[in-house]
């Protein structure tokens, strides 16, 4: 049967990805950007059931209007996707920049799990999924903000996973690692791993698909993670600070 699902920065990268993938499985898709121009000139040809809003996620207004003229009936799936990164990594922190990771890529899911969660209590059906990063299990150096916002997610969805139990919800969320999108193809750094757009998407449509409620992809990233993770803090600063805090010293 047909599914109502609805991504927040759906319009270029993984969440776009997902979009294609759900639309040709004859799924409704609701997707927003703070610009829809973003995507490609012919989608509304090639995927005549996606629906495109011009929403910021940090604006929680916007965002619930969205969802209630893409799903007035209600909505089976919402991906907390849209989130941003700092740049290039920095020694000294920009604030501003910090404070706009945070309304982004925390309380961009906040406010898109706000827009579904009504609607999916009313029916005790649905499904919130989040993206969050490997990223979020450790502090990166000079990536304070993504990585403490990335965590913050981690922790939200633990919790809402808890709060869910028996209401017919389910709450998943996706760690990737490094995926194509045009936010790593920003980055000047080494990124291990590195995974093509399309095959990250397919795995995490597979997760939600399975409602895990926490995949961690690829599982070299995965392992490699965990044991950062695990070490002693001391070790982790070591390791950390001799090998890869490879910022700018200004
Ligand atoms: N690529 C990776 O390696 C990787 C790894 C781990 C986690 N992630 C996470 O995966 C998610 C998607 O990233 P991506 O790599 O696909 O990046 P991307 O290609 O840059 O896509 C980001 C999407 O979010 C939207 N967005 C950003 N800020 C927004 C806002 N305030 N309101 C509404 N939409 C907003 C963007 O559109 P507009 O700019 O037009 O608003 C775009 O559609 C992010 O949460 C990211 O942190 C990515």
């Amino acid at each position: 049967m047909s599914k109502k699902v609805f991504i927040t920065g759906g319009t270029t990268g993984i969440g776009f990805e997902l979009a294609k993938a759900y639309a040709l499985e004859g799924n409704e898709v609701g997707v927003c950007g703070r610009d829809i121009t973003k995507l490609p000139a012919d989608y509304k040809k090639s995927y005549p059931t996606i629906k495109a809003y011009n929403v910021d996620v940090t604006n929680s207004e916007q965002l619930i209007n969205a969802v209630n003229d893409f799903a007035p009936q209600g909505l089976d799936l919402i991906i907390a996707n849209a989130g941003i990164g700092v740049g290039s990594k920095k020694r000294i922190p920009d604030f501003a920049a910090q404070r706009k990771v945070f309304d982004i890529n925390v309380g961009g899911v906040i406010n898109a799990f706000e827009a579904a969660y009504e609607k999916m209590m009313n029916k005790k059906s649905g499904h919130l999924v989040a993206i969050a990063s490997v990223a979020g299990f450790v502090g990166l150096p000079g990536n304070g903000a993504y990585s403490g916002s990335k965590a913050a997610v981690i922790k939200l969805c633990e919790s809402m996973q808890l709060d869910t139990r028996g209401t017919g919800l389910n709450v998943t969320c996706i760690c990737p690692g490094f995926i194509d999108t045009p936010l790593t193809q920003k980055n000047d750094h080494p990124m291990p791993f590195l995974m093509p757009s399309h095959k990250g998407a397919s795995l995490i449509k597979n997760a939600i698909d399975n409602k895990e409620t926490l995949f961690i992809f690829p599982w070299q990233m995965k392992i490699v993670i965990t044991l950062l993770d695990k070490l002693p803090r001391a070790f982790y600063r070591m390791i950390m600070s001799f090998k890869f805090a490879n910022y700018s010293k200004e």
